[in-house]
């Protein structure tokens, strides 16, 4: 298996395209798919090509700096070029509901643009302003999840091992990882660190992607199928579990991959710590508790297929949510750029995130 440069190149621009990592071809091949226009980007973030909440926030960034672009041609006037470009705000916004990460760079490239429209700044000055703000999205992301990713290596011991779920790496984010990053921190930091990866049905993110990334990094990982979870706490074999977010509510409900709240209480019940690791980029103040997050429905032919073959009788149902919410009370902490945030979430996660 070819290896690629690190942090990953996930989400990148070049010459007029918003360019991804097919990630629904990992770990088979390493292709790039260059999206030209918005609904092949929206058809690879609704697919998967591109997915994990950081990393759907940059490509969203990318993609309203194409939209921009594609709607200057043969139009000058930004009021006009605006219109269209909000309609495709609109369809990127519609891919998928849970990663807040997705909203969060809409509604910041967005802001920035209405303003520059409003002060009555040219379309090719705002061209260049929309590309640096979506890259500056790209950049920070990498930095926060470094600065994470240091942060909660201190919860390490050296020869740990850590349990995650679905992919929280350098493919999820802008190419460093959360809660993989941690890993990668620890590692940079000289540690030993081995993890156990849950596959993650029903499209394996796991077993495909996070084995992928650890062993293209040299970190021993070992897959599980998502039912081994609990004999292997249950048989002391982790030291820590860690997951990504793609939502954390302002009292510190976190939603993430399904499958995660089962491994949250199983860890309770083993009195090992599950961590959260997030950017600030994944908190949304606007949203009170996890009850309020909406959780994707995905087609249930995914349950239906496996490894290209049908795993269901015809005729039979399937029901596919994406998400799970894990309540607050059984995180033991949430790791983020500025540090490890412990409980009480409301007020804690507000003295750190709050003002961003
Ligand atoms: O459906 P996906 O693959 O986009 O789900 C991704 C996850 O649940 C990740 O754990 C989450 O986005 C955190 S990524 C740093």
């Amino acid at each position: 298996m070819n290896a690629l440069p690190f942090p990953f190149p996930v989400v990148t621009w070049d010459d007029q395209a918003v360019v991804l990592i097919d990630q629904t071809l990992l770990p088979e091949q390493i292709e790039f798919r260059r999206c030209n226009d918005i609904p092949s980007l929206c058809l690879a973030i609704s697919e998967l090509a591109v997915r994990g909440a950081p990393a759907i926030g940059v490509a969203a960034g990318f993609g309203l700096v194409l939209s921009w672009r594609l709607n200057m041609v043969g139009e000058n006037d930004p009021k006009k070029i605006l219109e269209q470009f909000l309609a495709d705000k609109k369809q990127l916004a519609a891919t998928r509901p849970t990663a807040v990460n997705l909203f969060w760079a809409l509604d910041r490239v967005g802001a920035m643009t209405a303003e520059m429209v409003t002060k009555g700044e040219s379309a090719e000055s705002i061209s260049s302003a929309l590309f640096a703000e979506a890259q500056a999205i790209l950049d920070e992301d990498v930095a926060m999840c470094r600065s994470l990713g240091m942060h909660g290596q201190e919860l390490l011991r050296d020869y740990s091992t850590v349990l995650t779920h679905c992919n929280a790496g350098g493919l999820a984010t802008g190419g460093y990882g959360t809660a993989v990053g941690v890993v990668f921190a620890a590692k940079e930091s000289g540690k030993s660190i081995s993890v156990f990866a849950d596959e993650t049905r029903p499209l394996l993110q796991g077993a495909r992607l996070t084995a992928w990334e650890l062993q293209n990094q040299g970190i021993e990982v070992t897959v599980v199928c998502d039912s081994a979870a609990a004999t292997l706490l249950s048989q002391g074999k982790v030291d820590a579990v860690i997951t990504g977010a793609d939502r954390i509510a302002a009292n510190g409900d976190a939603a993430n991959k399904i499958g995660t709240y089962p491994l949250a209480v199983l860890a309770d019940r083993h009195g090992i710590p599950f961590y959260v690791a997030a950017p600030g980029s994944t908190f949304d103040a606007g949203t009170e508790t996890g009850q309020d997050i909406a959780i994707e429905l995905r087609d249930p032919g995914e349950v239906h297929q496996f490894h290209g073959g049908r795993a269901t009788p015809e005729g039979v149902a399937a029901w596919n949510p994406a998400f799970d919410v894990t309540p607050n009370d059984l995180i033991t902490a949430i790791i983020s750029e500025h540090g490890i945030i412990r409980p009480p979430y409301r007020e804690n996660l507000a003295k750190v995130w709050g003002s961003e």
